[in-house]
């Protein structure tokens, strides 16, 4: 299985998104590639905001090594399942694919616990908006490895 978040600059929440499931992917001993990429190109080549560094360390999960990239269209051809954080994402990672099969791997990251709720951009806000978009992918990516160890992703 190989799994993709994406957001918009790939610096805040794809890249916690990534940090995270990379960590439970190797504590359930799981096979996945895990990846993480951002629709605008802003901050390639970049380490994570600092801040969701800080706030992903406090809680044991280490981002550092990451390095923001831009989504592109061969991802499509590399990932089979595409993980967004918003519906703009949604919409620009949609307007990319060129099959019913590439659309298909193309979900909100959280649609599996609340349909169609969106992690909400934490660039310009305060500390808590970093704690929140934590909790929300702390709870994303531990659905994705129970439906990965039962087979159903
Ligand atoms: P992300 O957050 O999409 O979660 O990485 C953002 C990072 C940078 C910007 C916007 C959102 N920016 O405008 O530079």
């Amino acid at each position: 299985m190989q799994i993709l978040f994406v957001c918009l600059g790939n610096i805040c929440r794809s890249p916690l998104a990534d940090g995270l499931l990379r960590k439970k992917v190797t504590e359930n001993k799981l096979d996945v590639l895990v990846d993480s990429a951002g629709t605008a190109g802003y901050h390639i080549g970049e380490a994570p905001d600092s801040r969701m560094i800080a706030t992903a360390k406090a809680r044991n999960t280490d981002l550092s090594f990451l390095r923001a990239r831009q989504f592109k269209a061969s991802d499509f051809g590399i990932f089979e399942r595409i993980y967004v954080m918003d519906t703009a994402n949604l919409k620009n990672v949609l307007s990319i694919a060129k099959t019913e099969a590439e659309r298909a791997k193309v979900s909100l990251v959280l649609d599996s616990i609340e349909p169609g709720m969106e992690v909400p951009d934490p660039y310009y806000g305060n500390q808590a908006g970093f704690d929140h978009v934590y909790d929300l992918l702390d709870e994303a990516t531990t659905h994705i490895i129970l439906k990965l160890k039962d087979g159903t992703l």
